[in-house]
């Protein structure tokens, strides 16, 4: 399969909404990224149900929600209404994980799993057979713009060989950081799809550099 690529809105313009997903669909955009930010899980806030519910009303590809918030398990059923079709809660934020995961499985929705650079890999062990996702963040969550975490690497890896032995079906994804300096060598890595904000929608050309990513041409 082709790497997927899912540009993160939190890098677009909040006061053109509807024409920066009305962009994305017409991009070569897989996905939609959407970050949920509650001010605890990470020190920043961006929005919910109503402005997901809003981009869901322009959007023709799927919703990639990413949660960066405590207790998502209190909100499951809300977000498969506003329009998540892969919802990702983090390993972190979640006391009964696999609990968590059927009950986004069972709501019809794809189930991933983050984890932040300092969350070893081999954590996952007891869940990877359950996911659809797993989402490596390559930097620390809670804004856009950061330096990517080269320790990355070693972790797509490590999360490859997990998947492998088990026979999980569940895809890699990589968020923050994500540019021409690091593109091929994390799809070479084995990573399926791409989170990207800043590069996209703070390049010249955010169509083109979309291409560039799906290419992997820089
Ligand atoms: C960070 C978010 C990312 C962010 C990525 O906490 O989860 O999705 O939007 O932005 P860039 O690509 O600019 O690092
Ligand atoms: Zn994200």
């Amino acid at each position: 399969m082709k790497h997927l690529i899912s540009p993160s809105i939190l890098s677009s313009d909040f006061t053109n909404l509807e024409s920066e997903i009305k962009f994305l669909n017409e991009s070569k955009a897989d996905w939609i990224h959407v970050d949920v930010m509650d001010g605890v899980f990470v020190p920043n806030l961006t929005f919910g149900f109503p402005v997901i519910s809003q981009i869901k009303k322009h959007a023709k590809k799927p919703l990639d929600v990413h949660l960066m918030i405590v207790e998502p398990e209190r909100y499951l059923k809300e977000f498969k209404n506003a329009g998540a079709d892969i919802l990702t809660v983090h390993y972190e934020a979640c006391n009964h994980l696999h609990r968590t995961v059927q009950e986004i499985k069972s709501l019809g929705m794809k189930a991933g799993v983050s984890i932040v650079p300092h969350t070893p890999v081999k954590l996952l062990e007891d869940v990877i057979e359950e996911l659809d996702l797993v989402l490596i963040m390559s930097v620390n969550p809670g804004f856009g713009g950061q330096k990517f975490i080269e320790n990355t690497y070693k972790k797509i890896k490590q999360t490859k060989e997990l998947i492998k032995s088990t026979n999980s079906k569940a895809i890699i994804e990589v968020d923050g950081g994500v540019s021409e300096n690091n593109a091929a060598k994390l799809v070479d890595a084995g990573v399926d799809a791409l989170v990207a904000g800043n590069f996209v929608f703070n390049a010249e050309n955010p169509g083109r550099q979309i291409e560039n990513l799906k290419e992997l041409r820089f």
